[in-house]
């Protein structure tokens, strides 16, 4: 049984991150998407609404898990008997950050792997903190977001304007 582990802030999940968890999960017996919580950054999104978001976004992948950790990830990833972190690649300026997160992990825990799963082109240039600003302004988040997403955003970020779909 290989288990992975895809984690991220998730705050909040969008249409890129789900992409990446479709393929990762079809790669692996068991994908456990694991949110981060952090008690000194402040995050949009409690861990809670991040994890139901992730759950329901994930509905249809029958072997995505979905948990929270807290503290270092290696320590989460042997108390989940994984040694696969899965991150996703979007463009060149993505990497510096990853090439650190990975040497970081393997240095704390050598048995463990990152591999990086490339999205789509469509996707490229999502991020959760853009797509929050832009639906915070008033713009339109459609095809960006899971329906889900987009009614908590709604509810966090009530309407100022007609434009947002
Ligand atoms: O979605 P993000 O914010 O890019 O995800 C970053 C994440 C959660 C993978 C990373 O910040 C993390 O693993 N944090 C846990 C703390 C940790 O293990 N730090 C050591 C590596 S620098």
């Amino acid at each position: 049984m290989i288990r992975a582990v895809y984690p991220g802030s998730f705050d909040p999940i969008t249409n890129g991150h789900i992409y990446i968890a479709e393929r990762a999960s079809s790669l692996f017996d068991e994908l456990c998407v694991a949110v981060l919580h952090n008690p000194q950054k402040r995050a949009t999104f409690s861990v809670d609404e991040r994890q139901a978001m992730a759950r329901e976004a994930t509905s249809h992948l029958p072997n995505v898990r979905i948990k929270s950790f807290e503290g270092l990830l290696v320590d989460f990833m042997r108390k989940e008997q994984s040694r696969i972190i899965i991150r996703g690649l979007r463009a060149l300026s993505d990497f510096e950050y990853e090439f650190q997160l990975a040497l970081m992990n393997r240095q704390l825990a050598p048995e463990i792997e990152t591999l990086f799963i490339v999205t789509d082109a469509q996707y490229s240039y999502l991020s959760s903190r853009a797509i929050k600003e832009v639906f915070h302004f008033g713009g339109s988040v459609q095809g960006m977001v899971p329906p889900g997403v987009f009614r908590r955003l709604r509810e966090r970020f009530p309407p100022k304007n007609s434009f947002r779909e």
